[in-house]
């Protein structure tokens, strides 16, 4: 057991313990996941009149959306002061059934009372994919009124995680991962043969609740790997991934929670 006073390097190499919740099935995961959106909705909203989310892709969080779509949850968040953007996108038009945008237009923009002006969709259809990362990073650059060298902190960033320990379109040994200066970046996945955008490390890092959703025995090797084995974060991207100053809250379902020790 380290000592009490663990220096800087031995706290960073030990596994790190983020709060884990774990819910029965992958409908009480939804459950859970809106009822965080709405709280931290709410709290933002209170504190400081609005509120930033960026969006995980994939398929775990569809049922997130449809969620808080729905008449019960709708009427909860208020939607005019709510920002919505993206941790990561797919590089094809927004109309492409592989687009995380339209994906989230479908399920829940297109269904609530957000203003359009308030969807902050990645520019991901340009050809030229080191522009649209530098085109979204201006984006967040205005919306947060950063100067020079700043970081964003978004009130929630979801995260979905892979079963190669991916998150975002952050993938094992991608030059995404050593971009520690960036907002966005455009990332070259040699596995997919496609580049994807995606938020970088230290941008999702600065947020002030990060919330992975996790569901499924797919990805019970994988989330035992990342929370209990050892730190290899180019293995294992969603390693990266510890709160500056904020929270990060792993949700998980049983199957997903099943090879965690305890699980
Ligand atoms: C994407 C996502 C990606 C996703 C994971 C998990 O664009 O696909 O951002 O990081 O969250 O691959 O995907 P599932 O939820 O489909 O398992």
């Amino acid at each position: 057991m380290p000592s009490c006073t663990a220096t800087e390097s031995e706290t960073f190499n030990m596994p790190y313990k983020p709060e884990i919740a774990v819910v029965s099935n992958p409908e009480e995961l939804s459950l859970r996941a809106a009822e965080e959106f709405i709280q931290r909705s709410e709290e933002s909203i209170r504190e400081k009149g609005y509120f930033t989310a960026a969006l995980s892709g994939g398929s775990t969080p569809k049922e997130l959306y449809r969620l808080l779509a729905d008449n019960r949850c709708n009427n909860r968040v208020t939607w005019e002061r709510v920002n919505l953007f993206w941790s990561d996108e797919r590089c094809v038009p927004p109309g492409h059934i592989k687009s995380n945008y339209r994906m989230v237009r479908e399920l829940l923009i297109d269904k609530v009372p957000i203003p359009k002006g308030n969807v902050y969709r990645m520019p991901a259809e340009l050809g030229d994919h080191a522009r649209a990362a530098r085109e979204y990073t201006q984006t967040l650059k205005t919306f947060f009124h950063l100067k020079a060298g700043e970081f964003p902190r978004f009130d929630l960033i979801l995260l979905g995680m892979g079963d190669d320990g991916h998150t975002a379109s952050l993938f094992p040994h991608t030059p995404a991962l050593d971009d520690t200066g960036g907002l966005v970046s455009a990332n070259y996945v040699e596995k997919l043969g496609e580049y994807r955008l995606t938020l970088t490390v230290p941008l999702i890092k600065r947020a002030a609740h990060i919330i992975f959703l996790i569901s499924g025995e797919s990805k019970a090797a994988v989330l035992r790997d990342v929370v209990e084995g050892t730190y290899q974060p180019y293995r294992l991207p969603s390693q990266f991934i510890r709160p500056e100053n904020g929270r990060l809250l792993y949700l998980t379902d049983r199957m997903a929670a099943s090879k965690l020790t305890g699980g």
